[in-house]
């Protein structure tokens, strides 16, 4: 089992060290290229872990959403140069912990390909960000800044190689817990550095209406009116036919708030309420009930939620839908769904991109914890599902959460 495993393995990573090592220093015509360099220093970190260890123990340092929102608001170069400054020290601690992290993984599920993928990712970032020389002016800044750029885009899909990963090694994994754990602590820590980055980023770019990530005037109605369109558009890539979407409640209200997060989240809970309001109207296709959506503004915290007749969650489904890798998606006996009417949308487009993995429930619910909030679901069995998002305002009055 385990040989097979290391079978399965990237090339590089069955290399023996010594092998490694040769390629670099005994054979003086070989001349690696940048990447196989960066590749062959993530294996050997496997081995030699003593300066990620070291980062690994310091405690990272969070930020509030409050004092980003306010500490930046005329953002000047020495601003800029103070928030690189931070996030030249704190970037390597937080990519340690999460390194420490994979370390920590049993065996067999730290030696499957996509999770070992994601793993040298971490360290080869690692690497990059902590053997960066201190920043001192703007052309320093500039280098950092691209730099960071570039890791952000390598890293763009590593939510779906562990989704993948963990998928593949499922029937090796009798802790839940552990899974649980570390996929929370793994995709929260990565939503943290990932808003550090972009708030840093766009601190720089100074797009009107936001001071980095921040939008100072989010409005939910515009926002949800874009991510329904998005939603509708992958509904009908797939299934050739999308509920209506009516938006009620606080529609006017506005105020400062960090749309990135919430792209993911309800760009998951619309799909979901989609896809079980098209499966469960197969023979209606063209009477199918809207979806609503409600928004609720308050002093504390703002709310969303989102209603759907698709039919609810069965009994048993329940207690397994905030589990990572719980799906009924594949399970559908309907020939529509799985062939048939349907199958011309499915292989000419982006088929799975509607549901698959069964990550979207509880990897929406870690992230909006992280952001002092909550992810709730009531289910009607045989008619509907509600599921009520609530996050708190980040202008400090009531306390926060840190980034
Ligand atoms: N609004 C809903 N109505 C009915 N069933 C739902 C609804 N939302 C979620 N479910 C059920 O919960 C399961 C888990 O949902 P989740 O979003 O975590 O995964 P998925 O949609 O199957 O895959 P992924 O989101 O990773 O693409 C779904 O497969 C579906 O059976
Ligand atoms: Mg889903």
């Amino acid at each position: 089992m385990l040989s097979k495993a290391w079978k399965n393995r990237p090339f590089i990573a069955r290399l023996p060290l010594f092998q490694i090592l040769r390629h670099q220093s005994d054979d003086l015509r070989y001349k690696p290229s940048i990447d196989t360099q960066e590749r062959a220093k993530s294996v050997t970190s496997f081995y030699n872990q003593s300066k990620i260890d070291a980062i690994a123990s310091k405690d990272s340092v969070r930020l509030v959403p409050s004092a980003m929102l306010y500490t930046y608001k005329v953002s000047d170069n020495s601003d800029i140069l103070r928030s690189v400054q931070y996030l030249h020290k704190e970037l390597p601690v937080r990519i340690a912990h999460r390194i420490a992290g994979f370390r920590n993984l049993p065996f067999i599920v730290g030696c499957n390909p996509s999770i070992l993928s994601v793993h040298e990712l971490y360290i080869r970032a690692f690497h990059l960000l902590s053997e960066f020389p201190p920043i001192k002016d703007e052309a320093d800044e500039a280098a950092y800044s691209k730099l960071v750029k570039q890791l952000l885009d390598d890293h763009r899909d590593v939510v779906t190689s562990l989704a993948e990963g963990f998928k593949q090694c499922s029937r090796f994994l009798q802790d839940e817990g552990m899974v649980k754990t570390f996929l929370d602590k793994t995709l929260t820590s990565r939503l943290g550095i990932r808003m550090l980055a972009e708030h840093h980023i766009g601190l720089s770019e100074k797009k009107p209406n936001y001071i980095g990530i921040i939008c100072v005037n989010f409005t939910p109605k515009t926002f949800i009116e874009r991510k329904v369109e998005v939603a509708k558009r992958m509904c009908e890539d797939k299934y050739g036919h999308s509920p209506e979407v009516k938006i009620n409640g606080h529609l006017s209200c506005s105020f400062p708030y960090i749309p990135q997060p919430l792209d993911y989240v309800l760009h998951e809970m619309l799909k979901n309420a989609m896809r079980a309001t098209v499966e469960s109207h197969l023979d209606t296709l063209d009477r199918m009930p809207p979806i609503t959506v409600t928004i609720a503004n308050n002093d504390i915290d703002f709310i969303i939620r989102i209603s759907d007749r698709g039919g609810g969650i069965r009994h048993d489904h329940l207690e397994k839908i905030w589990d990572y890798g719980f799906t009924t998606s594949g399970q559908t006996e309907d020939d529509r769904v799985s062939r048939g009417l349907f199958g011309q949308f499915i292989e000419s487009r982006a088929a799975g991109a509607m549901h698959g993995f069964g990550f979207g429930l509880p990897a929406c619910k870690a992230y909006v914890e992280y952001l002092a909030g909550s992810l709730q679901l009531q289910t009607l069995q045989g008619i509907g599902t509600d599921v009520y998002l609530r996050l708190r305002h980040i202008d400090g009055k009531h306390g926060s959460f840190r980034i």
